[in-house]
Parts: C-alpha cells; structure tokens; sequence
C-alpha cells in the first residue's frame, strides 16, 4: 500500500521442503507503512490446489479469483470474488485451483504455516521464484484488491485503488470456507 513504509528488513521467511516435505513459512509480526506484515501473494499457473495449515499464531487468508479465470484469459485488475479468512493455530484452509492468495499475520506472535505446494528443485530458481506460482500479477497491481490495515489496534479491510472491479470482501471461518469448497 505504501511502498516507500520503513519495515523489517524480511517481512517473512520460507523453508521449502522439497519433494519429501511440507514448505514451512514464518510471517514477522508489526506493520509496514499501517498494513499487516502478509506474503506477497500469487497465483497458481496451471491446475494446482494448495492447503495451508496454521502451527501458530494469528492471521487472515486473502483469496481473490480474477474474471475470466475459468476461460484461462484472466484479467489482472478486475475481481470476481474475494474472500477474507481469519485463522489461528490448529485451523487448515484448502484453497482451490484458480484462487491468488496471500497471508497476513495479526497477531503478536510469529505466524507460521505448513504448506504441500511443490516445490521442484531442478527448476532454474525452485526456492525463491517456483515456477508453480505467478507472482507478476500481484507485483503489476500493488498487491491484491484490498489490504489488511491495522485501525485502532483491529485489522479492517482497505481496497486497493488500482482495482477497476472489485467485489465486496465475503468473510468466512475456515470451517464455513471448507463447507463451501467441499473439500
Ligand atoms: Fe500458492
């Protein structure tokens, strides 16, 4: 949202497992410029669903599905649906196919998660870039259709100018969003 904002010089920290092994993240915890340390965000190329589960901490899954998504011809700045999740340790989040998201921590604690997004080492840059994930259209647009902003001590939700079209947040439990994915 600002990126001029002094922060932290990591905002969060990636131990990919490879083959054999879930991915590990560790979110730092404060805010940058008023928003919540968060991942950068990206999008899945290709038929490739992920779930995350929390081992510590408090935060919220941003997913936004692009129009044009289910014909393969997305469009970066127009959004068909966007779901906002809080969650905490001991919760899961499957996130299908064809959902960008992002997580941010609001707590006071490290944030940390399992992943089983794959991670293919004899890729030319598996660790920081895999080439499961597309990160350039999160990078063109300043991040995703909202942000998660602390306003007196709360995370609210502040919607990114950039967006031509963009949809009400819709706010689910991990349970609620679990039932609705049927997964
Ligand atoms: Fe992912």
């Amino acid at each position: 949202m600002h990126p001029d904002a002094q922060g932290p010089e990591i905002h969060y920290y990636m131990i990919r497992g490879g083959d054999k092994k879930t991915n590990v993240t560790v979110w730092e915890t404060g805010t940058v410029g008023g928003e919540y340390i968060k991942t950068y965000g990206h999008y899945h190329v290709g038929h490739l669903d992920e779930t995350y589960n929390i081992a510590e901490g408090e935060g919220i899954v941003l997913l936004q599905k692009r129009k044009g998504e289910d014909s393969g011809q997305p469009i970066d700045d127009e959004i068909e649906s966007f779901i906002a999740i809080k969650v905490k340790q001991g919760d899961r989040v499957f996130i299908p196919s064809g959902m960008g998201h992002l997580v941010a921590n609001i707590g006071k604690t490290w944030f940390v998660t399992f992943d089983d997004s794959p991670v293919n080492m004899e890729e030319k840059d598996p660790v920081s870039l895999p080439g499961h994930a597309d990160y350039e259209a999160v990078k063109k647009m300043r991040g995703f259709a909202y942000y998660v902003v602390e306003e007196a001590d709360k995370p609210t939700l502040v919607k990114n100018p950039l967006y031509k079209v963009v949809p009400k947040p819709q706010w689910f439990t991990p349970e609620e969003y679990a039932s609705k994915v049927q997964k």
